[in-house]
């Protein structure tokens, strides 16, 4: 059975459609433990009722990224995790932790990247006219928002939509393409060469939501 941690920074919806995941198909492991960097976060308390140990690693409590990456790892090695989700958390993290979780370290960003890293993608990929929005889920490497890529979902942009509209649209497809990334790789269903991930199976690494 193999062990998941998730990290989380607020509402959590995508480590609730993990959590639920894993107990609907039944997969080869538990969710060890969902940890935030804020102690309001309201994803925890989702966890906490469906019986999944908490633990909250303030940020504000540390005067640099090292330390508080530092206390963080403790934290989720203290669960002995095979895969660790990052699901909304904001924190940008150190090379070291990065480094330290190699291959075993998943990450959901809101826009198809390499396009639009960083925050406020909706509102971005409005404002560039583009006619494909989408989420990303891909290996964490030091770089923001920038690793291997497991899977992608892409959702048409609409005329009059706005950043909210088109959250919303990516956000339900986020919901299957994380889920279904996680699975893999704790499974052991995905390569990753030369910056490459290929499902081992063919199985499609791309959903449309349109
Ligand atoms: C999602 O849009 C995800 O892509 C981004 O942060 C948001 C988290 O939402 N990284 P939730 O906390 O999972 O509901």
């Amino acid at each position: 059975m193999k062990s998941i941690v998730i990290l989380i920074s607020g509402r959590g919806s995508n480590m609730e459609a993990i959590v639920h995941a894993c107990q609907q198909e039944s997969w080869p492991a538990r969710i060890a433990a969902v940890i935030s960097n804020k102690a309001d976060a309201s994803g925890l308390r989702f966890a906490a009722s469906h019986g999944i140990a908490t633990a909250v690693v303030d940020h504000k409590a540390f005067t640099s990224r090292e330390a508080f990456d530092a206390e963080l790892a403790k934290v989720i090695d203290g669960f002995s995790p095979d895969v660790v989700v990052l699901a909304g958390f904001m924190r940008i993290l150190t090379e070291g932790f990065v480094r330290h979780y190699d291959g075993r370290l998943l990450n959901i960003h809101p826009s198809l990247l390499p396009a639009f890293p960083g925050l406020h993608t909706h509102q971005r990929a409005i404002e560039a006219g583009c006619k494909l929005a989408g989420a990303t889920v891909h290996f964490v490497t030091p770089e923001l928002d920038h690793g291997p890529i497991v899977m992608q979902a892409a959702v048409p942009v609409l005329a009059g939509d706005t950043a909210d509209t088109l959250s919303s649209r990516v956000l339900a497809q986020e919901h299957h393409i994380y889920p279904q990334s996680v699975r893999w790789l704790v499974e052991g269903r995905l390569s990753l060469s030369e910056g490459v991930v290929q499902q081992l199976e063919g199985l499609p690494q791309v959903r449309w939501g349109g």
